[in-house]
């Protein structure tokens, strides 16, 4: 039996989560955390709001889904790699701003790290078993959100109803936005550099407005792999909890015949979010905490309607020039950058 710890129980992968362990025998749900809304009774240890490492000390899991939104889920995903617990993680957020110190963090701790953003998740299966030296390079597939097609003078009037209007999944607010302004694909664009290794350069994102095949591998013989399947995070939950098997989900089997796979180019400079997310990456130290924190703030600001779209990539822009990136030797220098970022975003638009 896998004792399972979920963090961020209430939200959309977290229900999904609940679903694929109550599906499964061999999984027990023995702890589970929300931000602020009550779950007395989900699991045998819960938690809401507060440091959740406390929940983990007491529940002893064998796995954490770490499925909190944005930063707070960071000392979640610390203590869970130092301790070497399995970790599947969604909370994409403290990755990316802690991408150094979590390696270090799983270095140490010697668990395992699963993704589960489908696309991380798929790449982690084409590239099973395979040699960094084999790799040629990574591509990420992006639905392009809501606004696909649209030219920065087209956006600037765009309401937060329209922009939570994602065409192929149905997910949280945040992330929901993120992909509308790309930033959910500049975020996973450092996820997958700090989860496999690999530079940026060798990362490409392509816009597939299908959402069928969610991430491909190129190697250095020519051959691509890539995993395909209708866009549906109960497959990477299962499989993150249930890895190295592949347990059975009633997700539908793909049917190629009448499916699309279609793929373009992303617009940079309309959803410059993607661009700065690259930036940010590839200049490393603090940069892609920075990016995080403000882009989190900004989202936040355009969801209170206190902040135009457009304003997100300006928010993020202004708090990234502000910041000299030095690299955080430890958590309270990174608690720091995030603080600051969030000050200057913060004051975008204000
Ligand atoms: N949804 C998807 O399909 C999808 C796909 C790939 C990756 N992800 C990633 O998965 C994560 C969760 O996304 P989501 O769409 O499930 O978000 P969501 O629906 O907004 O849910 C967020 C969850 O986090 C909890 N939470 C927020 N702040 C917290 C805190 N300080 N302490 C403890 N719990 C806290 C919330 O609790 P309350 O409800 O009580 O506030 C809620 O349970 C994000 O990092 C996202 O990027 C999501």
């Amino acid at each position: 039996m896998t004792r399972v710890a979920l963090l961020g129980a209430t939200g959309s992968i977290g229900r999904q989560a609940i679903e694929i362990v109550e599906t499964n025998p061999g999984l027990e749900l023995v702890a589970a955390a929300s931000g602020s809304e009550s779950i007395d009774g989900l699991a045998p240890w819960t938690q809401v709001g507060g440091d959740l490492t406390e929940l983990l000390e007491r529940a002893e899991p064998d796995v954490v889904l770490n499925a909190v939104v944005g930063f707070a889920g960071l000392p979640a995903t610390l203590w869970t790699l130092e301790r070497g617990v399995t970790l599947a993680l969604a909370n994409k957020e403290s990755l990316v701003a802690a991408g150094e110190l979590a390696l270090a963090a799983r270095e140490r701790g010697g668990g395992l790290l699963l993704p589960v953003d489908s696309e991380h998740s798929a790449l982690f299966q084409c590239l099973e078993g395979r040699r960094a030296e084999e790799v040629d390079s990574l591509v990420l597939t992006a639905s392009g959100g809501p606004f696909r097609g649209r030219r920065r003078d087209e956006l600037v009037d765009v309401t937060p109803e329209q922009a939570l209007a994602h065409p192929t999944w149905r997910m949280g607010r945040k992330i929901t936005v993120d992909s509308a302004t790309l930033a959910n694909k500049g975020l996973e664009l450092i996820e997958a550099h700090f989860l496999f290794g690999v530079a940026y350069e060798q990362i490409d994102v392509v816009i597939h407005p299908t959402s069928v095949v969610h991430g491909l591998a190129r190697f250095r013989d020519g051959a691509s792999l890539a995993h395909l399947g209708y866009p549906d995070m109960r497959v990477p939950i299962s499989f993150a909890l249930t890895y190295p098997e592949r347990a059975p989900t009633s997700v539908a089997r793909l049917e190629l015949a009448g499916t699309t796979l279609e793929f373009l180019a992303p617009d940079v400079e309309t959803f410059s979010l993607l661009r700065l997310a690259r930036e940010a990456g590839e200049r490393g130290g603090t940069l892609p905490c920075v990016f995080n924190a403000a882009n989190e703030v900004a989202v936040e600001a355009f969801l209170d309607g206190r902040l135009p779209f457009l304003g997100i990539a300006d928010a993020v822009d202004e708090a990234l020039a502000a910041s000299d990136g030095a690299p955080a030797r430890d958590l309270s220098d990174l608690v720091e950058a995030d603080a600051a970022a969030r000050r200057i975003a913060a004051e975008v638009g204000a």
